[in-house]
């Protein structure tokens, strides 16, 4: 008999044609909630699930699933996925790094540059008829920040942060680094999490979000950014304080920030960093384009694949379940 997965989401049915050739694939209708764990009937006959990053994988998932036997998400993130609960059952999880980085890290370079030159706010002025003769070109007018010769401090040195440095060099900035792990990488200078926001005229964030991230750029942490600098987070929104970034944005002590991830997403209409005119955002789009999303489904498809045939998966986040 084929086994069955789940997949929380409709996924574009030419990606899923090998996986479909292999097993029953059920796809959700509407998204997955443990709360309504009835409401979707079919949950205890799965033996795989695809999720993506909205879906909250957790303990109690188990209890509903008894007989999961994998879980694959369309993402290279998985703090949505408990896998301490899933590495203790020994059910592997699959994930999809590589295929993003050069997506995510143009992201992440466009909210930098959108920042500092105001073009959000540029593009706000001129649609609300602003730009009108007596507010038009002036020596002062719309002025922003450089970025060539600026120092930009990259928090988190994995493939993204390195990716983001490479673009930085060819923008003439002065890159330094730092990442939990004290990973040394050519052209980035490493330094303490500590100068690294003292110095930098723009702080770039690219850990994972964990337990040893969560609030990494705190209240405390926020303060001692050099003055005028500009901080963009295409990582998680949980990274971040941002009532803490909100204050010093406000305060003028931060100038400008680019934000794709948030706290909670979608991002409350009454979150106050919505308000703040010098705060470019994005909807947690840095791995949004054609290619990069069809690469991610083709990743996680791939690690499915291998745990229906009983083989390791390619990408797994808890590779010690197949040493048990
Ligand atoms: C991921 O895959 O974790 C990214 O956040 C998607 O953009």
């Amino acid at each position: 008999m084929l086994k069955k997965i789940l997949i929380t989401q409709p996924l574009p049915a030419e990606r899923l044609s090998e996986l479909a050739a292999l097993c029953e694939m059920e796809v959700l209708e509407k998204p997955l909630d443990l709360a309504d764990a009835g409401g979707h009937s079919d949950l205890a006959t799965c033996h795989g699930l695809i999720c993506l990053l909205t879906d909250r994988i957790d303990r109690p998932l188990l209890d509903v699933m008894p007989n999961l036997e994998f879980v694959s998400s369309v993402s290279v993130g998985v703090d949505h996925i408990d896998v301490q609960a899933f590495t203790e059952r020994q059910i592997p999880v699959g994930h999809t790094p590589g295929v993003l980085v050069d997506t995510t890290a143009d992201a992440a370079f466009a909210l930098l540059l959108a920042a500092a030159r105001r073009v959000a706010e540029g593009d706000r002025f001129i649609r609300a008829g602003n730009w009108r003769p007596d507010s038009r070109w002036s020596p002062s007018f719309f002025l922003g920040k450089d970025v060539s010769g600026a120092t930009l401090g990259i928090v988190g040195l994995g493939a993204i942060g390195q990716a983001v440095a490479r673009r930085a060099a060819g923008f003439d900035m002065r890159v330094i680094g730092w990442t939990p792990s004290g990973r040394e990488v050519a052209g980035v200078d490493s330094v303490s999490l500590e100068e690294l926001l003292l110095r930098s005229d723009f702080v770039s964030v690219h850990v994972a979000l964990a337990d040893a991230t969560r609030n990494l750029l705190d209240a405390a942490k926020i303060a001692t950014m050099k003055p005028g600098a500009v901080l963009i987070n295409t990582a998680r929104g949980g990274i971040v304080d941002e009532k803490a970034l909100f204050q010093a944005l406000d305060s003028g002590h931060i100038y400008a920030a680019g934000l794709d991830v948030f706290e909670r997403e979608p991002v409350p209409m009454d979150n106050p960093l919505l308000q703040h005119p010098r705060v470019v955002v994005v909807p947690h789009i840095g791995s949004a384009t054609t290619l990069t999303r069809a690469k991610m489904v083709d990743t996680a498809v791939r690690n499915a694949i291998a745990a229906l045939q009983g083989k390791p998966m390619p990408h797994c986040v808890n590779p010690a379940v197949y040493s048990g």
